[in-house]
């Protein structure tokens, strides 16, 4: 599914954060966005996603204008989306944070949550206890298997890697290249971890102070010219 983000202004009240941001990520493709801390990424990623209200610009599904749906109605569009911070539900066990989605979407069909799972091997022996008591790691597996259990047909990652320890980052690195190879979803990654997202993503942009400076494909870029580009 492409996702196409034209001229996009988004302001919290008065302070104005995104200026006009245009970005595609091509049907089945994963691109990645990058920049420094407070520049606007998760912003415009909760108004892809319908948490925000966009002030002028459009928003487009395969074409489709979704620029004015609630976030229920964009997930039923096809957006699963995975906010920053490992977010899941506590004091609900990790089968239970699947569960929620499963119901909500698919009646009692449980073939979805067993494939949210295969992506995600070391969470089967997990599903008991409450998601409150799992490592900053396994919860984020966590949110993004809860994201993939409504079948998206664009995935949206908010920092997937951020805190977490690394030998889990390996497994979400894998899991995330393991979903782009399957095909059938398109990805938009949001990453500060530079070589973790080149590696990944086929296009990248980079946003700063509100507006996309730069973008292209990862095949001629090197990293340590991100690395300077990203330097706080
Ligand atoms: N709920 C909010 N209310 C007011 N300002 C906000 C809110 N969330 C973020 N901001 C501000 O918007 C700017 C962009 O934030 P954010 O989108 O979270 O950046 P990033 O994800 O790139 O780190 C920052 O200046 C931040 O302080
Ligand atoms: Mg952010």
């Amino acid at each position: 599914m492409q996702l196409e983000i034209d001229d996009v202004h988004v302001a919290y009240g008065r302070t104005e954060v995104l200026f006009g941001v245009s970005l595609t990520v091509p049907d089945g493709s994963l691109s990645c966005l990058m920049g420094r801390n407070g520049v606007g990424k998760s912003t415009l990623l909760n108004a892809v996603t319908g948490l925000l209200p966009i002030r002028r610009g459009t928003v487009r599904l395969d074409g489709r204008d979704i620029t004015r749906l609630g976030a229920p109605q964009r997930a039923l569009a096809g957006i699963g989306y995975v906010p920053q911070g490992h977010q899941v539900f506590p004091h609900l066990s990790a089968m239970e944070n699947l569960l929620v989605v499963a119901e909500r979407r698919r009646g009692r069909d449980r073939s979805a949550i067993d494939e949210a799972l295969d992506v995600f091997p070391t969470l089967r022996k997990l599903l008991e206890r409450p998601a409150g008591l799992l490592s900053g790691g396994q919860a984020q597996q966590l949110a993004i298997a809860r994201a993939l259990v409504s079948r998206p047909k664009l995935l949206i990652l908010d920092e997937p890697t951020e805190g977490i320890q690394p030998s889990i980052i390996l497994e979400i690195e894998d899991a995330i290249a393991a979903l782009h190879a399957a095909g059938g979803m398109s990805i938009l990654l949001v990453e500060q971890y530079v070589e973790f997202a080149l590696r990944l993503a086929e296009t990248y942009a980079v946003m700063d102070r509100g507006v996309i400076t730069q973008s292209g494909s990862t095949e001629a870029v090197q990293e340590s010219a991100f690395a300077e580009l990203l330097a706080v």
